[in-house]
């Protein structure tokens, strides 16, 4: 299976991700845990696509087309379920001509739909492990002890870009440049909606009956 999940920031691509690899077990390749690897290393990559995260633009086309080549090179034959990517036309483009080079073809764009009020209170109400990456919500799904990851007992944090001045500019980047990507998968027939306003379960069931 070779899918794609997009929508807003906070929509719930990460934890739908997790639920799906549950029941598929594909790669989950997200874009944004990658530059956050990349930030906390300290690589040139991260150096670069820190200034552009920070301040809740998107990373410059270039840079993530480059690093997607890489990091699915890594995976030549499996499925693959990619969050994050593509944000723009010029990246969906560049994936289907990688896949044309790797003799693959994708199966799904997922969207996952989310009202702009829901998204900011989804990402006022974040919480990440620092050191698994596994995702909660102070009021939806909380920690079972305040700051500490139920899976790995790691630290969890606030996102830097989790403020509202910066969930605001990632939602205008949102509509600007990766709301675009609708159409183009309805072009080539291979969207697929998903109402994700409700909660977790209900988002969990209408991508079971959608076949994910
Ligand atoms: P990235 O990390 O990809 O951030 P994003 O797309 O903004 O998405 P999020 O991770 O914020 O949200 P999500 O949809 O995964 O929601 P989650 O499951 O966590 O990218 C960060 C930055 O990197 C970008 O701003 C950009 O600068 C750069 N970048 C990344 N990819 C790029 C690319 N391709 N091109 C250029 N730049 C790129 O859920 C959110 C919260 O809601 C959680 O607390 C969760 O518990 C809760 N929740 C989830 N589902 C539900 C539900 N159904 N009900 C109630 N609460 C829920």
């Amino acid at each position: 299976m070779k899918i794609i999940l997009i929508g807003p920031p906070g929509a719930g691509k990460g934890t739908q991700a997790a639920a799906v690899k549950s029941r598929f077990p594909v790669d989950h390749i997200s874009t944004g845990d990658i530059l956050r690897e990349n930030v906390r290393a300290g690589t040139p990559l991260g150096v670069e696509a820190k200034k552009f995260m920070d301040s809740g633009s998107l990373v410059p086309d270039a840079l993530i087309i480059e690093m997607m080549r890489e990091r699915l090179a890594e995976n030549p034959a499996g499925g693959f379920m990619l969050d994050g990517f593509p944000r723009t036309v010029a990246q969906a483009e560049a994936l289907d001509e990688l896949m044309k080079e790797m003799s693959m073809s994708l199966d799904a764009a997922i969207l996952l739909e989310t009202s702009d009020e829901t998204v900011v209170k989804r990402l006022g109400g974040r919480r990440v492990c620092s050191s698994c990456g596994a995702i909660f919500h102070i009021t939806e799904n909380p920690t079972s002890v305040d700051g500490v990851c139920d899976v790995c007992a790691g630290p969890v944090i606030r996102r830097g870009d989790d403020r509202e001045e910066v969930i605001r500019r990632r939602l205008s980047a949102y509509h600007k440049d990766t709301a675009p990507l609708v159409e183009y998968y309805e072009k080539s027939g291979l969207l697929r909606r998903v109402d994700a306003n409700g909660p977790f379960d209900a988002v969990k069931s209408h991508l079971e009956s959608a076949g994910f």
